[in-house]
């Protein structure tokens, strides 16, 4: 059966930015959504019980939440087409509640399907070339990207190539479909991270060799959860032509020696923990040296058709500064100043959507918000969207002649708030209120925390400060990487927040660092205006957050955030 917006039918598949499904793709995504729908039904009939439909089930992405089922659908390296996400919209006013969250790590999560619906709406997934395959279970999971690949200033060079060779050979990897633990990998090009490629099981890095070829500088064993570790270095420069038989000589270690007797200490980061890294290179190099590389031999000619597959659009030749730039309406121009980033194509701009309304969930976004960042994609950059691990949406080829009007759209759609980077642009897992892991909420906390700091003129006037929240020690929500982290527990029954701070996601990542015993939820947007305003009065000029922290001392904030008078409960 086909279920699909009867809209979308005319339109192409992929934007011309984007790689497209191939025959095989297809068939592999229809073969499984006949798979699952014969493991649903057999499920619904009480053929199977809830114990043997579980690992059919983790297979195809649905998990079991708190109040209802939980579909993770995989957004590859966070590239959508316009008809994707319409489609999206469709799914979530058909068999949802009219909205999606998007996650940190670039997928979209439905939170109340029902079992009855899922195979459908994993065939309107299929009808724009989607799924939720290999996004839960101890497999390589949803590769992810930078969010500005292709269009930033600053790339090196566009890691989608690379994203997509690694998804077509991790996709249904046989060997690697019962690793110890699951696997994520994250790939940037450029000089700035934006991948949080170094708290991922292998981070790569496009570098350049002093010969001027590019190549991989690989990241091992970085991770959150309840022991985080920043990656660190297996290769410093792997030629392209050995990247897919290196990984795979990695994986095989892992594989084999990664722990599968405690589920905690399972992830690829313990087993470099213990082992050493010396060690574990000297593993992953020897497997290398010993396996039959011909599986895995580069195809310099099949590497050259994905990326021409991820070529530039038809961009126009323009100034490199629009005149609609300069402009009176001081809320555009704030909106410019924080959410627009610079293009690589002169007289282009990247726009970051914000999905942090003031006092919103982090990261929703309803079916008709949806539909307007579809159609402004088509109107003002090319039918692509992104999706970051920020939680936002990119738009990634606008013409800076056409912001203004884009931001009208935006406003339109409640979806202009000029936050991206900026205080209230929290990053927070579902926590309490979804999650059946959780031991706190923590979307209650990020709307707290972004209603105190509601003025966008202060936020601006704060500056870049990334806080990140999460419902339990499992850290979805990246809390031990935020300048601010906010890790939500359960003592004795009742919610206790514990606060960190240093915490960084990019080349310079680190692990935050404890600032006192927990909060109550109530205590802690005071804690926060109490930290930032000791940042603001002893700030040096350009310095963010996180800078005046490490010149500082973690030190002299946490003396900065004790409160007199509070037996215990305070810091
Ligand atoms: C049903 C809901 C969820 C469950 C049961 C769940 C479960 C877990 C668990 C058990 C871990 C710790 C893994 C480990 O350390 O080995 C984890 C980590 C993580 N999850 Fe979730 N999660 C859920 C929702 C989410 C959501 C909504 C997001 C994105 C917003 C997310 C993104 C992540 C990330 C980024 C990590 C930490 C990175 C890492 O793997 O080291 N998860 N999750
Ligand atoms: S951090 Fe904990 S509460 Fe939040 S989504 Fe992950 S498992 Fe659930």
């Amino acid at each position: 059966m086909t279920a699909h917006d009867p809209a979308l039918t005319p339109r192409p598949n992929a934007a011309p930015t984007i790689y497209a499904y191939d025959e095989y793709d297809r068939a592999f995504v229809r073969e499984r959504v006949a798979e699952f729908r014969g493991q649903v039904e057999r499920r619904l009939a009480g053929a199977l019980t809830e114990d043997e439909f579980r690992p059919f089930r983790l297979m195809n992405g649905l998990y079991l939440q708190l109040h209802a089922y939980m579909l993770r659908v995989a957004i590859p390296y966070g590239s959508l087409t316009s008809r994707q996400m319409r489609q999206l919209a469709y799914i979530a006013d058909r068999w949802d509640k009219g909205y999606g969250h998007f996650t940190t790590r670039q997928n979209l999560q439905y939170n109340w399907p029902k079992l009855v619906d899922v195979p459908d709406i994993l065939e309107a997934l299929a009808d724009v070339d989607m799924h939720a395959i290999q996004t839960s279970g101890n497999c390589i999971r949803n590769v992810t990207a930078d969010h500005f690949a292709g269009v930033a200033a600053d790339e090196i060079e566009d890691p989608r190539p690379t994203a997509e060779f690694l998804r077509q050979w991790s996709s249904a990897h046989a060997e690697f479909s019962f690793l110890p633990r699951k696997f994520k990998i994250a790939v940037s090009g450029a000089e700035h991270d934006r991948a949080a490629i170094k708290i991922h099981d292998i981070g790569l890095r496009i570098v350049r060799d002093a010969t001027g070829e590019t190549g991989y500088e690989v990241i091992v064993g970085g991770g959150l959860g309840r022991s985080p570790f920043v990656g660190k270095v297996l290769r410093e420069f792997l030629p392209r032509a050995d990247l897919l038989s290196f990984l795979e000589a990695v994986l095989r270690v892992y594989n084999r020696f990664g722990r599968r007797d405690n589920k905690y200490k399972a992830r690829i980061k313990i087993l470099v923990h213990e082992t050493g890294l010396d060690e574990i290179r000297a593993q992953v190099e020897a497997e290398f040296a010993a396996m039959d590389r011909a599986p895995f031999a580069y195809d310099a000619q099949e590497f050259a058709r994905v990326a021409a597959s991820f070529a530039p659009p038809p961009y126009e030749t323009l100034p490199a500064r629009s005149q609609a730039l300069e402009t009176e309406n001081a809320e555009f121009a704030a909106f410019a100043a924080v959410n627009v980033s610079p293009h690589k194509t002169s007289g282009y701009a990247i726009v970051t959507v914000s999905l942090k309304p003031i006092g919103g969930i982090p990261g929703d976004a309803t079916s008709a918000q949806m539909r307007a960042l579809a159609d402004a994609a088509d109107k003002y950059g090319f039918g692509e969207l992104r999706v970051s691990h920020e939680q936002n949406i990119i738009l990634p080829h606008v013409k800076q002649d056409d912001l203004l009007a884009l931001w009208r759209d935006l406003e339109a759609a409640g979806l202009s708030t000029a936050n991206a980077g900026l205080i209230s642009d929290i990053i927070s897992c579902p926590g309490l209120d979804y999650c059946s892991l959780a031991t706190a909420r923590s979307i209650p906390i990020a709307q707290a925390i972004s209603e105190r700091f509601a003025d966008l003129e202060r936020q601006r006037l704060i500056g870049k400060l990334g806080i990140k929240i999460s419902g339990c020690i499992n850290a979805c929500g990246h809390h031990h990487i935020g300048a601010i982290g906010i890790l939500g527990l359960e003592k004795k029954g009742v919610e206790s927040y514990q606060i960190t701070l240093g915490g960084d996601p990019t080349l310079t990542a680190a692990i935050g660092e404890l600032l006192g015993p927990g909060v109550s939820a109530e205590e802690v947007p005071d804690v926060i205006e109490s930290l930032v305003q000791f940042y603001l009065d002893e700030r040096r000029d350009g310095e963010a957050f996180i800078d005046t922290w490490r010149r500082l001392g973690h030190k002299r904030f946490k003396e900065s955030a004790r409160r007199e008078g509070e037996d215990g409960s305070g810091i």
